[in-house]
């Protein structure tokens, strides 16, 4: 099975409400976080992943609907874990969710999910959408503890959080590779799925072919950076013939 590609759209969001979260109806908001995704489908993404945060800096719900509407790729919705955001997944219903930590400071994401910590909270969560027939990746750092944990509470997949390796130096990024190895050595063997995601780019992606049992790349801000440059659809067929090299793994 070759690596299949999200894109995170998010960032078309950002723009966008760099200038007109006051006026989200305006004719005039642009860019159109739908067009963006369709375009991002065009160019051969497999999924389209979108984070609708707390603080709706980017994606608001309305784009969350308008997307799962126009695509006929899975859509991905990263959630933190609040019960206004699980009453959206639940209404929504996105092929999958990705729950993640979130707190309002944060630049991006800024680590893993504690699912060792949190661990009653994570089960309900995880249980009240696989009821809604909702699949669930949890967005870990690469540790065995919070592999086996994830395993243990039932998700179908782990996103492996590769921010770390994204900017490790190169004195460091061999040991970040040799972490994510483990990880999820760990997780194939536990059956869970196990994706990848954070700070992947153009010019360190390949170096995640030492990594074994990658089903999926989520990937945003480098793809929507170089779609300023040559347009959304070039951006991830460009992409995808990098990951074309990551060596094909047999489904489970
Ligand atoms: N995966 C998760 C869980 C994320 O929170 C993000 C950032 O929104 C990404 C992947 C994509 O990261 P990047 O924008 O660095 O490619």
């Amino acid at each position: 099975m070759p690596l299949l590609l999200g894109v995170n759209v998010d960032h078309v969001a950002t723009l966008r409400q760099a200038r007109y979260a006051l006026l989200p109806e305006s004719p005039n908001a642009e860019p159109c976080p739908v067009q963006a995704s369709l375009d991002a489908i065009a160019g051969g993404a497999d999924s389209i992943t979108i984070h609708v945060r707390g603080d709706r800096r980017h994606m608001q719900e309305a784009d969350a609907y308008r997307i799962k509407e126009a695509i006929h790729v899975p859509l991905n919705l990263e959630m933190g874990i609040t019960e206004e955001m699980i009453a959206l997944a639940l209404n929504l219903r996105p092929e999958f969710v990705c729950l993640v930590p979130e707190t309002r400071e944060e630049v991006t994401t800024e680590g893993g999910l504690d699912v060792v910590g949190r661990r009653q909270e994570v089960g309900d969560c995880i249980r009240l959408m696989q009821k809604a027939g909702i699949r669930v990746s949890l967005f870990i750092d690469p540790e065995e503890a919070q592999v086996r944990c994830a395993a243990e509470l039932g998700a179908e997949m782990i996103e492996l959080h590769t921010g770390c390796f994204g900017n490790a130096t190169a004195e460091t990024v061999a040991a970040e590779i040799d972490r994510l190895h483990r990880a999820a050595d760990v997780g194939h063997h536990a059956g869970l799925q196990v994706n990848a995601g954070h700070g992947i780019n153009y010019h360190n992606g390949r170096q995640l072919e030492a990594v074994p049992h990658l089903t999926e790349y989520n990937i945003g801000h480098s793809i929507v950076s170089r779609a300023m440059r040559i347009g959304m659809e070039q951006a991830v067929r460009e992409m995808k013939a990098l990951m074309s090299h990551y060596p094909a793994i047999s489904p489970q």
